[in-house]
């Protein structure tokens, strides 16, 4: 599917179907003109309420305003409504609040976010329609907007958004057919295309370099676990950052076995590092001067005769001593080894990226991403790059009282809390001490265990993997460069 930009007048441009946006229930502009077909249909306007009008060959959908994200989630609905439509062309207006690029970027997103549908196991995949959707320079207040300073907007967008459905297509293959081995060829195919250098290590390095921590989860499966190290470089690179994936290929639990109802689902449980491929994908192919690391534990947590325990020790790469209370409480097990491997790398900012704790919906509901971290600026940072790409993000506080629930008698640190509430920060807080003084306030940890996945459409996210944090982080490491530019 294609999105074009066209400096053309909307009435110009050739079309199998028209999109009219209906805003704050307002019928009052000239390009609504099917007021007796509206009325006929009863629509009143509201937000995401759809009207095909047939013969004329136009759609109307409502939105409250033209803020980025209604737009976003209207383009997305259209999308949707069309999936079992054989229009094969649409066209619609620039439509945006403050800046033309603002909703360029909104409207290309919501296209092809919204038009995602995946389909690899079935027998019969339905056919998509829509190969085109043709934006006019036409603005909706009258205006006319010449392409040249929209043209890169739109391909960025473009570019990203085919990044989020590159990281939803990961999430969503099944366990048996993405595992470890296999996310290190994904990430090796990425590699090549896109020029980045890449590096995939075994379990006889992992055993060398001491991260135990992932050797042992990954124990009772047939698939060896891997570290896969992607990086992007640039000539004059502004800044340099690690991002950290969970790449959980599968979460049976491991002998804390999970709940039937509670593992299902749990292949999503290898979305940060999808994420982190989504973030390598889309800035290596828009450009982007920082020097950026991702480094990813993709490792399956099972049950067999070599399960690693509860009552188990493991001595993590930095030393460090873990008594294992919960083998559930695997993800930060893993990202302490990476954590640690990512230091080494001497990066300017390090954020890890995991599907982390249920305790995180529970605070923050099923759509948010939790941000924690020492430094309130730095997590400001990334609330502000939320509020910018339209993924819905919140802070969870550290105190000092939480800090103690982690506490063990036989080893430094224990893998779960002593306490049932605050999860989602003693995880955090876990993180933490696999994170040197000197890089506490240089570290995010994001966890996306409520927003990557979900079995019912939402927004302009589809049934299954989302692609959580791709956009987020693109839109974070991009401002880091910019503010950079500016001291
Ligand atoms: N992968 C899960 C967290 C999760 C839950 C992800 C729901 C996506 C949706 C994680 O490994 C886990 O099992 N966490 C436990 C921690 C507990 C044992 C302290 C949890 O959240 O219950
Ligand atoms: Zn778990
Ligand atoms: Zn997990």
């Amino acid at each position: 599917m294609k999105i074009t930009f066209e400096d053309k007048k909307l009435n110009q441009i050739k079309a199998d179907c028209e999109i009219i946006v209906v805003i704050d229930k307002n019928f009052d502009h000239h390009w609504v003109r099917d007021g007796v077909d509206l009325k006929v249909l009863n629509f009143k306007g509201k937000a995401n309420e759809i009207a095909l009008i047939l013969e004329k060959k136009r759609l109307y959908i409502g939105v409250e305003s033209l803020s980025h994200d209604e737009l976003r989630e209207a383009a997305a609905f259209v999308a949707r409504f069309l999936a079992d439509k054989s229009f094969v062309s649409l066209k619609i207006g620039l439509y945006f609040k403050k800046e033309a690029s603002e909703g360029v970027k909104a409207l290309a997103e919501g296209f092809v976010l919204g038009f995602y549908n995946f389909q690899q196991y079935k027998t019969k995949p339905e056919k998509l329609f829509v190969e085109k959707v043709i934006i006019s320079s036409e603005a909706f207040d009258g205006k006319f907007i010449d392409s040249k300073f929209l043209k890169k907007t739109l391909d960025d967008s473009l570019k990203i958004a085919g990044a989020v459905n590159f990281t939803r297509d990961i999430v969503n293959q099944i366990p048996a057919d993405l595992t470890p081995l296999r996310l290190s060829v994904i990430a090796k195919e990425l590699a090549k295309k896109n020029s980045l250098e890449v590096k995939v290590y075994g379990e006889e390095y992992l055993k060398k370099v001491g991260m135990n921590a992932i050797l042992a989860v990954g124990k009772a499966s047939p698939y060896p676990a891997q570290l896969i190290h992607l990086t992007y470089k640039t000539k004059k690179p502004k800044i340099k950052i690690a991002l950290v994936g969970k790449g959980l290929t599968y979460d049976s639990g491991g002998l804390s076995l999970k709940s039937s109802p509670n593992m299902l689902t749990m292949k999503c449980d290898k979305s940060g590092a999808s994420a982190v491929l989504g973030v390598m994908k889309a800035i290596s192919e828009i450009g982007i001067e920082a020097e950026v690391h991702g480094v990813i534990g993709a490792v399956e947590n099972m049950i067999g005769q070599h399960s690693f325990k509860p009552d188990d020790v493991l001595r993590a790469k930095n030393g460090k001593t873990i008594e294992v209370r919960n083998t559930d409480a695997e993800g930060r097990l893993v990202l302490a080894d990476c954590l640690c491997y990512a230091e080494e790398l001497k990066p300017d900012f390090i954020i890890d990226i995991a599907t982390l704790t249920g305790a995180c919906m529970v605070a923050l509901g099923e759509y948010t991403i939790g941000v924690m971290g020492h430094s309130s600026e730095l997590n400001k940072s990334i609330m502000q790059a939320g509020d910018e790409s339209g993924e819905l993000i919140a802070e969870l506080p550290f105190n000092r009282f939480l800090k103690k629930l982690i506490k063990s008698e036989v080893a430094d640190i224990s893998n779960i809390s002593s306490s049932s509430y605050g999860g989602a920060i003693t995880a955090a807080i876990f993180l933490s001490e696999f994170i040197s003084e000197k890089y506490k306030d240089k570290w995010i940890h994001l966890d996306i265990a409520g927003p990557a996945y979900k079995e019912i459409a939402w927004g302009y996210h589809p049934y299954g993997a989302s692609g959580a944090g791709v956009r987020l982080l693109v839109e974070w490491i991009k401002s880091k460069v910019e503010n950079d530019r500016l001291d």
